[in-house]
């Protein structure tokens, strides 16, 4: 099976919940156009092209039928589809025999975690992540606005689960230069990724330049393959920070100038009146440091299946070098 081939069984985020109250969102998943809506209390995701002259279908509204069933409607000739893509009335000749192929085959679509999902297959393999939730008491949270990065989901998936770029790369925000030493770190499979955590230093800041007190944490990682990572990270028993991101390939594996988009909601236990507007921006600031050193990167996507075979694996790459060896199974599957 090719890289692409093994993604497209995969669940990813496709749009964050209220970018839907604005109307349909358009995204490119593996190189295929998709349009997400929020129809009724039901997400769905379709091609995005109408079964008809082939329009855009991104670019319509959702609309109530006369009968009152709710439609994604095409902006050129006003074609309305359910939300199983079937063509369920045209105001021009209202009541006419629509064929089912001017609707569209509608993808796997749910909402979890205020985010929607899409997989291009029927049946998507290896679940959603479980997350820590955010929508409950004694929890503050942000969400990210999705962001498109110039470099393949296998680089950043990498980099998200590397320790040992804190020190140097994240230097002017929360990496601690006098503690480079990355410890031992303990890596389990699990059912659908991997598991991982370790003790380390970092400085406690809040804001770029804000006080840094180094203090030691412990970094726990759920890694659900292929893009979909939470980081744990306990700076007491009693204060929890979940950092929660998936990556969508937007190009396929393969291409050379690839492109991600880039969804992150981070979740915290303490700190519940604080100013999240300075937690945002800090954690945008660090991701910013690390969206630099990894479009720097070449090649920017990893050729899976043969992938990185010209690179080195230090000691300290116990994630990546887990992660190629799980993607070269999945390949040979
Ligand atoms: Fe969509 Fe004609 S192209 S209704
Ligand atoms: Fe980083």
């Amino acid at each position: 099976m090719n890289a692409d081939d093994v993604a497209r069984r995969y669940w990813y985020p496709a749009a964050l919940r209220h970018q839907l109250d604005d109307g349909p969102v358009a995204l490119t998943l593996l190189g295929e156009a998709l349009v997400v809506a929020l129809m009724g209390d039901e997400v769905v995701a379709f091609p995005d092209r109408c079964g008809h002259r082939g329009a855009a279908l991104s670019n319509g509204e959702v609309q109530q039928a006369p009968d009152g069933t709710a439609c994604l409607v095409c902006p050129y000739h006003g074609l309305h589809l359910d939300a199983g893509g079937r063509p369920a009335h045209l105001p021009a000749r209202p009541g006419s025999r629509l064929a089912r192929r001017l609707g569209v085959e509608p993808f796997s679509a749910t909402l979890r975690d205020d985010i929607v999902w899409v997989s291009l297959d029927s049946e998507p393999v290896g679940g959603l992540p479980e997350w820590e939730p955010h929508g409950v008491p004694d929890r503050l949270h942000f969400q990210l606005a999705p962001i498109v990065w110039n470099v393949g989901p296998t680089r950043i998936a990498e980099n998200f689960n590397d320790l040992a770029h804190f020190a140097t790369v994240h230097a002017g925000s929360f990496g601690d230069p006098t503690h480079p030493i990355v410890p031992e770190e303990t890596l389990l499979p699990t059912d659908n990724g991997f598991r991982h955590w370790v003790y380390m230093h970092q400085l406690d800041r809040v804001t770029m330049d804000g006080p840094a007190v180094p203090i030691e944490v412990e970094f726990h990682y759920e890694h659900v393959m292929p893009f979909a990572t939470e980081l744990r990270i306990s700076y007491a028993p009693d204060r929890i920070e979940w950092i929660q991101v998936a990556f969508s390939p937007m190009t396929s594996l393969d291409d050379p100038e690839p492109a991600t988009m880039v969804f992150q909601q981070n979740v915290r236990n303490f700190d519940l009146d604080g100013d999240v507007t300075a937690w945002h921006d800090f954690q945008a600031a660090v991701n910013e440091e690390d969206r630099v050193i990894l479009e720097s990167i070449r090649p920017r996507a990893i050729a899976v299946d043969g992938h990185g075979a010209d690179e080195s694996a230090l000691a300290v790459d116990v994630f990546t070098s887990a992660y190629r060896r799980a993607w070269r199974t999945l390949l040979d599957a």
